[in-house]
């Protein structure tokens, strides 16, 4: 049986894997500064996680939300410690799809309304309600397309006021912490908190999605508490369990649970949770939220006034470089002439690089030397 022929694959078949590297089958070293879409944070195959997981395995892999389950309160007790937020409750899922949807549906269940507000640039997902608030026709199918779903200008405070003053039914207000597939956009401190102000004035829900952007990656646990904010659902998923699916959403204490109000067959299950253990752990051991802040910073002040590149948008590990051009052919050339794997994003000359939270400066180096070396040839 074929596969069903939806992605555009490097040709690149990674076998084996440590920190910022991995290796293909015919042994060649690559190094990753993607991470298979923001998702490895504290490094391939790192030994805490791989023991976490494998001590784990040796015990129970599986059951679901039927039993007690503990781990998951020890994940949630190191959610609260690291987060910033002691109060919220933690629900868990499998994906940032997954993380999203029940955010839109809580905050639909909540308040009784039925619109959100999204925002130009925006990517939340692929399933029902996460597609409908994500600005890219292309993957919206009929069925998914509803009035409910309100897309406003990213960073227009004037067009979010407008839309509040109209609109009498918003449920609530999602927003990444930073746009990742956008182009690393960075919603301004005043727009977050515009969207903060008019979420309590109207009895909406203001919905992070720090998927992406969230665990570390910009320097700060979350990315909105760099414009000191606080949302009342927090989406997240990918960095969480270092490649192991899992997601989740923080929920504000405003919130009343109730039996059978959310539910997964799969969600929060003994491994999943000994992954995002692992991760939490691991991060508090090895610093690495300092340490994503100390390489962003270092990688964007080697890279910053080079040839070729008209603009750097980043916080911590989380960078876009735009280049004079689009940047297809140089993420190319970085994979076949120098083992270097870069994302893409929407916008055609942003080059997408999202290294592990623990990557070092020579690696960062060996990076900007190959860049700056291609870019210099145009
Ligand atoms: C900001 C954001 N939200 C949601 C998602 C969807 O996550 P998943 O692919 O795990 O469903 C992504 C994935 O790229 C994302 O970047």
């Amino acid at each position: 049986m074929k596969l069903f022929d939806v992605y555009p694959l490097i040709d690149v078949t990674p076998a084996k894997a440590e920190g910022s590297y991995f290796w293909d089958v015919n042994g060649n070293q690559y190094l990753d500064l993607y991470g298979g879409h923001a998702v490895i944070s504290i490094g391939h195959s790192h030994p805490v996680y791989k023991k976490y997981l494998t001590e784990q395995l040796d015990q129970i892999g599986f059951y679901s939300n039927y039993v007690k389950i503990p781990i998951q309160s020890e994940v949630a007790e190191k959610l609260t410690q690291f987060s910033g937020y002691p109060d919220y409750t933690l629900f868990l899922c499998n994906s940032g799809a997954e993380a999203n949807e029940n955010a839109i549906k809580l905050a639909s269940f909540h308040t009784g309304k039925k619109k959100i507000i999204y925002f130009s640039g925006s990517f939340h997902g692929r399933t029902a309600a996460a597609v409908a608030c994500t600005d890219n026709p292309k993957i919206v199918a009929p069925i998914n397309q509803s009035e409910n779903f309100v897309r406003l200008p990213f960073n227009d405070i004037e067009a979010l006021e407008h839309e509040f003053k109209t609109n009498q039914d918003i449920a609530g207000v999602i927003v990444e912490g930073i746009q990742g597939v956008g182009g690393v956009q960075i919603p301004t401190a005043a727009f977050l908190q515009k969207i903060e102000e008019l979420c309590q004035k109207n009895n909406a829900v203001f919905i992070a999605d720090e998927i992406q952007s969230g665990y570390g990656r910009s320097g700060k646990f979350f990315a909105h508490q760099n414009a000191d904010v606080t949302p009342d659902i927090i989406s997240m998923a990918k960095g969480m369990g270092n490649g192991f699916p899992i997601g989740g959403i923080l929920i504000s204490p405003k919130f009343e649970s109730s039996y059978g109000l959310l539910g997964t067959t799969f969600g929060g299950n003994f491994l999943a949770c000994a992954a995002a253990k692992a991760v939490l752990d691991v991060m508090e051991d090895e610093h690495l939220m300092e340490n994503a802040k100390e390489m962003g910073d270092y990688l964007v002040s080697v890279l910053q006034g080079q040839k070729n590149i008209e603009e750097i948008r980043y916080q911590g590990l989380m960078i876009g470089i735009d280049l004079a051009f689009p940047c297809n052919e140089v993420r190319s050339r970085l994979v076949k002439e120098f083992n270097m794997l870069t994302g893409n994003a929407s916008t055609p000359k942003t080059l997408r690089v999202l290294p592990a939270l623990n990557v070092k400066k020579e690696d960062l180096q060996k990076f900007a030397n190959a860049l700056i070396q291609i870019l210099n040839e145009y």
